[in-house]
């Protein structure tokens, strides 16, 4: 399987993903990475794994839509099974995320359907919560709300921050990312309809 992979910034759950392609534990291939943001680390990780780096800096467009356009453009040249948003810090327009309908994920850090949006763990940890995580989900026109695919979860101790607190989700991202990605490459994870099914069964 192709896939595209979009970053802003340093792009460790790229790595992950990478290392699992190039170990052979994930069926396919990123053929490329394409970030918003120039001069990132997750560029500089692309090209040593040999996927194609391209910088897309949404600065130089002049809106949201003539972004995206490019983007899909972009994007549209390596013919994807599955992008993956990893660390992409961006709102896209429903016409994008519509096109790229049921093959298109993202990492968000928190316990979906809570806490969609910025600064997850410190509002974790001013609601008291016992427990923060991480979920991967289906893209939809929804900011963070489409189907959920998987979740990790991990403890929050009395004396976690948010940055002891981001480390620990990450951790788990770079675990469950990568996953989530075997089990497509592999035909295990399906979007008939924009709904996920693992082995057959809806998530
Ligand atoms: C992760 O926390 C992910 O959940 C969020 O952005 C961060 C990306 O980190 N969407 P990295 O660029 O993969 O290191």
């Amino acid at each position: 399987k192709r896939i595209v992979v979009l970053i802003s910034g340093s792009g460790s759950n790229l790595q992950a993903i990478l290392d699992q392609c190039a170990a052979g534990d994930i069926d396919g291939q990123v053929t490329a990475v394409i970030s918003n943001r120039p001069d990132v680390l997750g560029l500089s990780r692309a090209e040593k794994a040999g996927a194609d780096a391209i910088t897309l800096d949404h600065k130089q467009f002049e809106d949201r839509a003539a972004f995206d356009a490019a983007l899909a453009e972009a994007i549209d040249q390596y013919t994807p099974d599955l992008i993956v948003l990893a660390g992409f810090m961006r709102i896209l327009t429903k016409s994008f995320v519509d096109r790229y309908h049921g093959r298109m994920l993202n990492i968000h850090p928190s316990l979906l359907p809570k806490y969609p949006g910025l600064d997850t763990h410190q509002r974790a940890l001013d609601a008291g919560d016992h427990e923060a995580g991480a979920t991967v989900h289906l893209v939809t026109a929804e900011l963070d709300g489409g189907p959920l695919i998987a979740q990790a979860k991990v403890a929050i101790s009395e004396d976690d921050t948010v940055q002891t607190l981001n480390r620990k989700v990450l951790a788990q991202e770079h675990h469950l990312y990568p996953e989530v990605v075997r089990w497509f490459c592999s035909g295990r994870l399906t979007f008939a309809e924009g709904l996920p099914q693992l082995d057959g069964e809806v998530l």
